[in-house]
């Protein structure tokens, strides 16, 4: 069937020859059997679903079946699968089916939409399997590979991107075939335009793929923007006598408890706390090292003291500066007392 995008065209052409074809839920139109594989199949791969679909479909044969049972027979046929919310929203669907449309799937998106646990992505795969309807899916794999297709930049759930591929995905449905095209979506998502490492050699529509193209599979679709993490800064005093760098204890916890560090402070500060007189004091280069929920920006200086000073501290101690950097002290801290042992203490 002639079509106008050449990407529907190849892609229709493609999963005639290599897509899927033997899937337990393919092969038939029946909404029931359709519409259980499309939630079963909503967070959950193919080789996962398998076993659990045949055996639900054992136990419950119909949306009658389904509807008749108690919720605990559902949950317990789901017991492995995840995300139990689809078990409940899927026994209510039947209910509802049963209920509102005397046990009979409705055949449009719109209706099919409103029903317990079906988005308008689902709704659409059931209604183009089940129906031959007219209708766009898009579900994570789909947005990968029409992000990736045609160059869509952005976060593809922010509402703006998701609004363009949507109007993109209703764009490129064929005039006929739309099992073979909705299904093609699906198998080229799942087996060769896959997350990490896509199978570009093998897919049928990489002439004109736009992050083939540039080289940019790795980064269509954008990742989710990261929240802003707080920036903190600490100043640390390197105390040495030339030979040794005074650490100090961390209590058990917080940052680097337990561990050796610098006295943390600017030197004014630890000189007093510990009761020092500070000679020179040098300022060292800051460094940046990011933790999981913040950024912290050290601030170290170098100051000489006295050797044999007396320490009323506990917690403190002197290390060679030449086995500092080994002393169990958290990775930055140890770049800093390199950088100190390399110029000389
Ligand atoms: N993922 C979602 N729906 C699917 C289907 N019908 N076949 C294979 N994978 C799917």
């Amino acid at each position: 069937m002639a079509t106008k995008n050449p990407f529907t065209q190849q892609l229709i052409t493609w999963q005639k020859v290599a897509g899927r074809h033997a899937l337990p839920w393919q092969n038939t139109r029946d909404p029931y059997r359709i519409w259980l594989s499309e939630i079963m199949l909503q967070q959950t791969q193919v080789s996962t679903v398998m076993p659990y679909y045949l055996r639900f479909l054992n136990s419950f044969p119909d949306v009658m079946a389904l509807a008749a049972a108690p919720i605990e027979a559902v949950i317990e046929h789901w017991a492995g699968l995840g995300y139990y919310a689809r078990a409940r929203n899927l026994h209510r669907c039947a209910q509802q089916i049963v209920t509102t449309y005397r046990g009979f799937f409705p055949d449009s998106v719109e209706q099919l939409a409103e029903l317990p646990g079906i988005g308008r992505s689902t709704a659409a795969a059931i209604a183009a399997f089940s129906f031959g309807r007219r209708a766009a899916i898009l579900d994570g794999n789909v947005k990968r590979v029409l992000c990736r297709q045609f160059g869509i930049e952005g976060f593809p759930s922010a509402t703006a991107v998701d609004r363009k591929l949507w109007m993109l995905a209703e764009s490129l449905l064929p005039e006929g075939d739309i099992e073979v095209y909705t299904q093609g979506l699906m198998d080229l998502g799942a087996t060769l335009c896959t997350r990490s490492k896509p199978r570009c050699t093998d897919c049928p529509v990489a002439a004109g793929c736009v992050a083939r193209l540039e080289g940019r599979q790795g980064e269509l679709p954008a990742a989710k923007p990261r929240a802003k993490v707080p920036e903190r800064t600490a100043s640390f005093v390197l105390l040495s006598d030339g030979k040794r760098l005074l650490l100090e204890r961390r209590p058990p916890s917080g940052l680097w408890g337990g561990l050796l560090v610098p006295p943390e402070g600017v030197p004014a500060e630890v000189a007093v706390r510990l009761g020092l007189q500070l000679s020179t004091a040098t300022k060292l280069p800051t460094l940046k090292h990011s933790f999981t929920h913040f950024k912290l920006t050290l601030e170290p200086v170098l100051c000489q003291v006295e050797p044999q000073v007396h320490l009323g501290e506990a917690g403190l101690e002197w290390v060679d500066i030449d086995k500092a950097a080994d002393a169990g002290v958290p990775t930055p801290i140890r770049k800093l007392i390199r950088l100190v042992a390399s110029a000389g203490g």
